[in-house]
């Protein structure tokens, strides 16, 4: 099974970016905790980590032609605002999870609204970092349940 963990704006500043909020753990410290998990699970995992909105739906579209099976998904303040990224989710078909460090439904009212939670076969805030794990688990159950 081949999953790909695609983080959106900022998320590469993790660990300086508001501590209080979203920890000091890094981006690189998130990569090795999802690889560590992932080769425990027997899955293939990719990364791809971008600040720029058509760059993350380049990544989608090519997630199409790799052929993956999942996409754990933290699309960041794209989260609130962008209708290309759901339409990129829509376009390739592939089972996405949502997840998001902070407690999200707890903060700004801008950030209330999703645009990819209509997509998302599951969505998962507020878990920090062991939230991508959640999401890694719930695209194997999903994997299996289709084969
Ligand atoms: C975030 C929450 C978003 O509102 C914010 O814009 C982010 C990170 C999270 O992981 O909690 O950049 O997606």
């Amino acid at each position: 099974m081949k999953i790909l963990v695609l983080n959106g704006p900022n998320i590469n500043m993790l660990g300086i970016r508001e501590p209080h909020i979203y920890g000091s753990n890094t981006y690189q410290n998130l990569i090795d905790k999802i690889q560590d998990y992932c080769d425990k699970k027997g899955v293939d995992v990719s990364f791809f980590q971008s600040n720029h909105e058509g760059a993350l739906v380049d990544a989608i579209q090519q997630a199409y032609f790799d052929k993956i099976d999942g996409i754990v998904f933290n699309p960041a303040a794209y989260t609130h605002t962008s209708v290309a990224i759901l339409d990129a989710i829509k376009a390739v078909s592939i089972p996405t999870v949502e997840v998001h460090i902070s407690k999200v439904e707890e903060r700004d009212s801008f950030r209330q609204i999703s645009y990819i939670r209509e997509i998302a076969i599951k969505t998962i805030t507020g878990k920090g970092f062991d939230g991508y794990l959640e999401a890694v688990d719930a695209l194997i159950i999903n994997n299996e349940s289709k084969n």
